[in-house]
């Protein structure tokens, strides 16, 4: 049987790796990557610095595939998402099928924690569900990017007994409830400002925990600003931006 490994690597610093996930990395004869453009090329960066630093203790070998395009949005954006994992579907199987042999143990290394806004697991369940190809697999789990925002600006992620409540930014609610606690991610469109004016507290953080690392906290109202100008110039800087932040009133 062929095994696959998904291992979650932490949110952009090595030092998240947690011991389950080194043992993985020792385990694999395989490391599945999947490059996202030229703009991304620092993501998988990390992740072959990972497996080059910490994969030590057998031989091993990169196989690696072009991650298919996104398709405009169009008129729906989870019919978009939808087509995109059926073309990842079709990537990932390919490379299961030739070139993992039966008996080898293959990882495919995730961002953050494989749970969180990570489409790899329910493409590996629609791959077996298909019956083409054959494999278990297993899931290690890794620092969220949610937790190293909280964990860099020091901060509690939920108020006493309150909700935690996480969107993408496209669906950010109008209002956040006195005692919740709001986690945006996947925000292109700096979806914070459409809530100022509500007395919020913002706490913002882009490439949290590697060394571009940015931070800025305070009340909404007088950060929001430079948050949108240290974004546009970190982005423009770095070809691609990686950001999130947790609003509450304080
Ligand atoms: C496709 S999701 C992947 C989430 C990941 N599986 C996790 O556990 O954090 C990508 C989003 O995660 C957030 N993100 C990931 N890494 C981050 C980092 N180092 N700093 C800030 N936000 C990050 C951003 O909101 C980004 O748009």
């Amino acid at each position: 049987m062929k095994t696959l490994l998904v291992i979650g690597i932490g949110a952009g610093n090595p030092d998240h790796l947690t011991l389950q996930a080194l043992q993985a990395l020792n385990r694999a004869d395989v490391f599945l990557l999947f490059d996202k453009g030229p703009a991304k090329h620092g993501l998988n960066d990390l992740r072959r610095d990972v497996c080059t630093r910490f994969a030590t203790q057998r031989p091993w070998r990169f196989v690696e595939a072009d991650n298919p395009e996104r398709p405009p949005d169009g008129d729906s954006y989870r019919g978009a998402v939808r087509q995109l994992n059926d073309d990842k579907q079709q990537v990932i199987e390919q490379l299961i099928a030739h070139h993992v042999a039966e008996g080898e143990c293959a990882g495919i290394l995730v961002w953050g924690d494989p749970a969180l806004y990570d489409s790899t697991l329910r493409i590996l369940q629609a791959i077996l569900a298909a019956g083409r190809v054959a494999f278990e697999y297993q899931v290690i789990p890794g620092i969220t990017s949610v937790q190293a925002l909280t964990a860099s600006h020091r901060v509690p992620l939920n108020e006493i007994g309150g909700s935690v409540h996480i969107s993408p930014g496209r669906q950010l609610p109008a209002h956040v409830e006195p005692g919740d606690s709001q986690v945006v991610m996947l925000d292109a469109h700096q979806a914070f400002n459409r809530l100022r004016g509500q007395g919020l507290f913002i706490w913002w953080g882009a490439y949290v925990g590697s060394p571009e690392e940015l931070l800025i906290a305070g009340p909404l109202d007088e950060v929001a600003d430079e948050i949108v100008r240290v974004r546009e110039e970190a982005r423009a800087r770095h070809g691609w931006m990686m950001d999130s932040y947790l609003l509450r009133h304080v």
